[in-house]
């Protein structure tokens, strides 16, 4: 954990309140809106990776059984008292997206959100999600990818060190909507939802298949 981060999440009282005070402007401005629609279709055993606090954990619908994973113990403590008011059967653990802890095809479906910026070995992750689902089973991103225009992804570039420093490991300029496709998943739909005034974030949302 960077100082910044350290000395943050003790003045706002901890980690988890610190992300979720930085994220709710996001929530209010039509994150929460897009989470609702992301599970609404996904049926059985459900895994979502790096749930963080548990902000997803509202919107999936009663009846899937969902196991999600995230590394971080605050978040874990937030994300587990958040599942207890949950529509759907949510079980919170420890886990690393490059090293999953589940055997092969045992996943219906995945749902992971703001993720793959994170994690320091993308496509290892995206290798390992695939392993742990079943042939043809249903995938949800939403990330913030890579600016498809030159001026846009050279300004990433530059920023990326500081803010990746800063925001403790997370990239702005990885390629995730390619690095899905190049891991295996067959993509369905790629979504833009590009935050007007936020064009350094441009964001995705990808339907996508094992
Ligand atoms: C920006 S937060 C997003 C949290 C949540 N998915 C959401 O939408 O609010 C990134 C999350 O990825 C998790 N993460 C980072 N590296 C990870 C890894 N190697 N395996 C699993 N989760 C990871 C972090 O702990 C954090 O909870």
């Amino acid at each position: 954990m960077s100082l910044l981060t350290r000395w943050a999440a003790r003045r706002y009282g901890g980690m988890a309140v610190l992300y979720e005070r930085f994220t709710e402007p996001m929530e209010r401005a039509g994150l929460s809106a897009i989470r609702a629609g992301l599970a609404a279709d996904l049926q059985g055993r459900i895994l979502e990776v790096g749930c963080g606090t548990g902000l997803n954990f509202a919107h999936y619908p009663a009846g899937l059984e969902v196991t999600a994973i995230e590394p971080i113990e605050e978040f874990r403590t937030f994300a587990a008292e958040r599942a207890t008011r949950a529509r759907a059967r949510i079980t919170v653990q420890d886990g690393d997206a490059q090293a999953l802890p589940f055997a092969d095809a045992s996943f219906d479906g995945a749902l992971q959100t703001l993720v793959l910026c994170s994690i320091p070995d993308e496509a290892q992750g995206l290798l390992e999600l695939r392993r742990v689902l079943r042939p043809g089973a249903p995938v949800r991103f939403f990330e913030h990818v890579r600016s498809t225009h030159t001026f846009g992804a050279v300004v990433q570039d530059l920023f990326n060190p500081l803010w990746r420093w800063a925001m403790d490991g997370c990239n702005i300029n990885r390629d995730t909507v390619r690095t899905i496709e190049m891991c295996g998943f067959q993509i369905e739909e790629v979504e833009v939802h590009d935050m007007p005034g936020a064009s350094i974030f441009p964001m995705r949302l990808v339907r996508a298949r094992v």
